[in-house]
C-alpha cells in the first residue's frame, strides 16, 4: 500500500538536474549545462512502464517507482520513511479499525512557484 501510494501520488513530483553531457531523447537534444526537471510523478504513471497506471492497485507487484529518486542520490531516508509509514498506518488501523472516509476525497491544491489553489482548493 505504501509503495503504491508513493507511485500513484509521489510526494516529490520532480527532481532538478543539470546535464553534464548532451542528452538526446528521440529527436530532441538537450545541450550539456542545461537545467532540467525530470518529472518522476509522470514517470510513475508512464503507460509504457506500468499497466493501468492511473489505477491505485494496492498490491501492485513489482512496484519499482521513482518516488525516492534513483542513482547516487537515491533517498537516504527511504527505509526510515517506509517504516514510519507502515507504523503510522498499522497504528491508525489498530486503534480505529472502523476508520473510513467522511466523504468524497478533495482534489489537490496546487503547490510550487505559482502556489495558487485550484478551483476546488
Ligand atoms: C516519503 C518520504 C520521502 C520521500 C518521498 C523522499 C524523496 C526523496 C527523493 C526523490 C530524493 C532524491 C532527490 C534528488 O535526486 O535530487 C531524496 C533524497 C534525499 N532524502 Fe528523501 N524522501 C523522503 C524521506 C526522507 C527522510 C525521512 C530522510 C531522512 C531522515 C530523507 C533524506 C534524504 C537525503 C539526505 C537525500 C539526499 C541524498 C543524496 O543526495 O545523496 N528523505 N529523497
Amino acid at each position: 500500500m505504501i509503495e503504491e501510494a508513493l507511485r500513484y501520488d509521489s510526494p516529490g513530483q520532480g527532481l532538478i538536474r543539470v546535464t553534464n553531457v548532451d542528452v538526446t531523447f528521440g529527436s530532441t537534444t538537450i545541450p550539456a549545462g542545461s537545467q532540467v526537471m525530470p518529472l518522476v510523478g509522470s514517470a510513475n504513471r508512464d503507460p509504457s512502464a506500468w499497466s493501468d497506471p492511473d489505477a491505485l492497485v494496492l498490491d501492485r507487484s513489482p512496484n519499482d517507482h521513482l518516488a525516492f529518486g534513483t542513482g547516487i542520490h537515491l533517498c537516504i531516508g527511504a527505509s526510515l520513511a517506509r517504516m514510519e509509514g507502515r507504523i503510522a498506518l498499522e497504528t491508525l488501523f489498530s486503534r480505529w479499525p472502523g476508520v473510513h472516509c467522511a466523504g468524497e476525497p478533495e482534489t489537490h491544491q496546487q503547490s510550487g512557484p505559482t502556489g495558487t489553489p485550484d478551483a476546488a482548493g
